[in-house]
This record gives C-alpha cells, structure tokens and sequence, in this order.
C-alpha cells in the first residue's frame, strides 16, 4: 500500500511540477551551508567556510536610519524601481566613488544584486539567445541563462591567466547570437580584479557590437586590495551597453536587508522595471530608507571591514600555501580563495576516493568539518572556494584540520 502512494506521489509531481525545473540547479553554495547546518545539528562542530557573507554586523548609523524609518512610518508599498531619494543616493554614490553620470530613471533598485542579475536577464536573453560567461563565474549567472532559455557560453580562464578573460578570448566566442556579455570584478569565486587597461581593451572590443549589452557585477567593489575600483562603465562610448549591477550585501555587511540595484540606459531600466512590477514590486520599504543613509553616509565602517578581510586573506593564502599540491591565485578584491585542487584527483584515505572537486569538499566536510564550495558550480571543475569570511581563530582552526585531513589522502 505504502509503495503505491510514493508512486502515485511521484507520478503526481512529474504533471504538476513545470519544466522550468528541470533546466537549473540550486545553488551549490545554499545547499553546502545546509549540510554544514545539518552536521551541527547533530552536534558536530562545523566551520563554515562556503558561505559568501561578511560576518561583521550592519553598521549603527544604516540601523539608526532602518529604526527612525519604522518610527515614521515608512510602512507601505514602495514605487516598484524604488523611492526617488533612493535612486538619487544611487546616483551620488556612482558619481562620488565611480565617477559615473546616472540619472535617477536609469536606476532601478530591487530585493538584492541577484534579482537586478535576473532582471537584466529576463529583460534581454530570449529563446536560444547566447551568453558569453568567462569562468570561473557566480554560480547564479548560468542558472538565470538557463531559466531565460538562453546558451551559456563559457570561456575558459586559468590561475596562470589571473583568472581573467582577453578581448581575443571574447572575441572568439561572439557569434551573432550572442545578447550578453557577464561578469564580475572582484570576481567571485577568483577574486581576480580588471584593472582600467584591462577593461578599456574590452570597451574597446564592445564598440564594434553595439549589439551586445555587458552585465557588469561590482557588488564587491569596496572589497579591493589592489586600490581603486574600476567600472568598465566609465567609457563613454559603450556606456549605453553597460548594465551595472551593485548592491549593499557585501559592502555594507547586509545581506538579508536586500538591496540591489542597476544603472542602465532608460530603455533598460523600464524593461526591468515592467518585469519586476509582476514579480516582487518594490524591494522593502525601510530597507530603502536605511539605504540611503549607507549610500551616500559616512563609508569608514565599510573600509575598516575591508581591512579586517585584508588580515584574515594575508592569513588565508599563508595557510593555504602550506597545503601541499595547492595551486593558489592571490586574491585582488571579495573575500574567497579559490585554490585549484586537482592534485588530489585519484587519491584515497582507504575508505573515501577523491574523483572531482565535489569529493574533495565532501571529504573535508566528513572528515575535517569544514565546509567549501566545489568549482564544479562556478565552471571551473579543478578548483574549490574557500571563503575568509569568518573570524580569524576560525581561519586558522580550519586550515590546521585540512591540513590534517589531506594529510591522510594517498
Ligand atoms: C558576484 C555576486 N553577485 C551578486 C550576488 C548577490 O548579492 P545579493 O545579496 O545582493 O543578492 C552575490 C552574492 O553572493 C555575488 O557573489
């Protein structure tokens, strides 16, 4: 009896589920942090380094604001691409760090950077329209290509190329179906950083495809240990291509306030805003007010987050150059090491084989209890993301405990 009601639940699922399913994955990094929570459950001491979050607290005065906006009754629906003070503060903010001339019409605020990604998508791929990603890149860029019934066009990149894509690399992979052009910078997962020469030469390519919009992810923009940030939107002549897409979770440690938003032509902006209006409307209220105070308020707290994350990733690559057969890329900007691991392909403790890069971070979440992301979910199948995202006893604490574990792979 019992057998049959799991088929007839299982027969159910496949008529009642959409297709739409079947095309994307969950995020490799939300389904990391559930095992680790799932192992502390049952009272194993986990350290969590797969998560992509500062672990600093909001800082007081964005609180204060979030307080006083409560208190003054900021309790009803928002206009959907945000309040007008909010995307003129988004507007000071791109002219005062990035010396970038928006109006508030091309700016359209949302419920984190990772709805503005989906909206910039939705709003520009359609059926069998060509993406062009260089990895290793954030786990969600495919996924929302594929949701769009868009091709994900991967180019490769290495840590001896700094984990950075050359306008002849691009270049190649456009074909004319290619739409868009994405990428992060700092990048996560590498943390590799484009300089301006860098960006100018890919401005320089774009040009010649007026056709092509350029997803620009700089939502770790303040997270830089190389110097100033670059916005390849600084280049006149392709500035109408360039989609920005930034928001407050990294810089400002508030990730579950969500906010995100974009600087676009009007064009844009009005398609993402159409979209937008029918899925979420307006991204919450006092987060909008508390945003405007971080946007254009004092931003010492955010630098001195960075100089935290600036000691715990000196710390970082001395500990990982201490594990044998690691191949490691220094980290320009976020807050992640992403080692290439493949060294380890083929070896064994006796009872768990390593074949792949998700073995491996299983096996040192079984066996070390340190949680990672495999590089298989950012394209890169060599490699695993390990975050500094975390205090600095629980840094050390867990690399002496992958050490200790990888010690025992022969
Ligand atoms: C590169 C990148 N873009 C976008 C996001 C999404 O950020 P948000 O919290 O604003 O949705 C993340 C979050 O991890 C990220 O790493």
């Amino acid at each position: 009896m019992r057998i049959i009601c799991e088929i007839c639940a299982t027969k159910l699922n496949t008529m009642i589920l959409s297709s739409l399913l079947n095309r994307f994955s969950e995020p490799e990094t939300l389904k990391m942090a559930k095992l680790g929570r799932e192992l502390r459950a049952q009272g194993i001491d986990v350290i969590d380094l797969s998560l992509g979050e500062p672990d600093f607290d909001t800082p007081q005065h964005i609180k204060d604001a979030a307080i006083k906006a409560i208190n003054d009754n900021w309790s009803h629906y928002t206009p959907v691409a945000g309040f007008l003070d909010l995307r003129e503060a988004v507007c000071s903010k791109l002219k005062r760090d990035n010396d970038l001339d928006y109006k508030p019409e091309q700016i359209v605020t949302s419920t984190g950077a990772k709805q503005s990604l989906a909206n910039a998508i939705l709003a520009l791929v359609d059926d069998g329209d060509e993406v062009i990603i260089p990895t290793p890149y954030w786990v969600t860029y495919s996924e929302l290509v594929k949701i769009a019934r868009g091709k994900v066009v991967e180019i490769r990149t290495s840590t001896e190329a700094s984990f950075k894509a050359t306008p002849a690399q691009i270049e190649a992979a456009i074909t004319p179906k290619t739409k868009v052009f994405m990428f992060s910078s700092p990048c996560n997962p590498s943390g590799a950083v484009y300089s301006k020469e860098e960006l100018k030469a890919i401005a320089d390519l774009f040009k010649k495809y007026p056709q092509i919009t350029i997803l620009s992810d700089e939502i770790y923009e303040y997270i830089n240990f190389v110097g100033k940030h670059e916005s390849i939107a600084q280049f006149d002549e392709i500035k109408d291509q360039i989609v920005v897409i930034n928001g407050l979770s990294k810089g400002f440690a508030m990730t579950g306030w969500r906010l995100g938003y974009t600087a676009s032509s009007v064009e844009i902006a009005k398609a993402m805003e159409k979209l937008q209006g029918q899925f979420t409307s307006g991204t919450c209220s006092i987060t909008q007010k508390a945003a405007v105070t971080a946007l254009v308020g004092d931003l010492k707290p955010s630098l001195e987050m960075t100089e935290e994350f600036t000691r715990r990733r000196t710390t970082t690559l001395k500990l990982v150059g201490e594990m044998p057969g690691f191949k490691c890329y220094a980290p320009e900007g976020a807050f992640y090491v992403f080692p290439d691991v493949s060294s380890y392909y083929g070896k064994s403790d006796g009872t768990q084989t390593i074949a792949n890069a998700a073995d491996f971070s299983m096996y040192l979440l079984n066996t070390a209890h340190v949680s990672s992301v495999m590089g298989d979910a950012f394209g890169e199948p060599n490699c695993v993301r390990f975050s500094f995202a975390n205090s600095m006893t629980n840094i050390e604490r867990a690399w002496a405990r992958i050490k200790e574990a990888l010690a025992k792979l022969k």
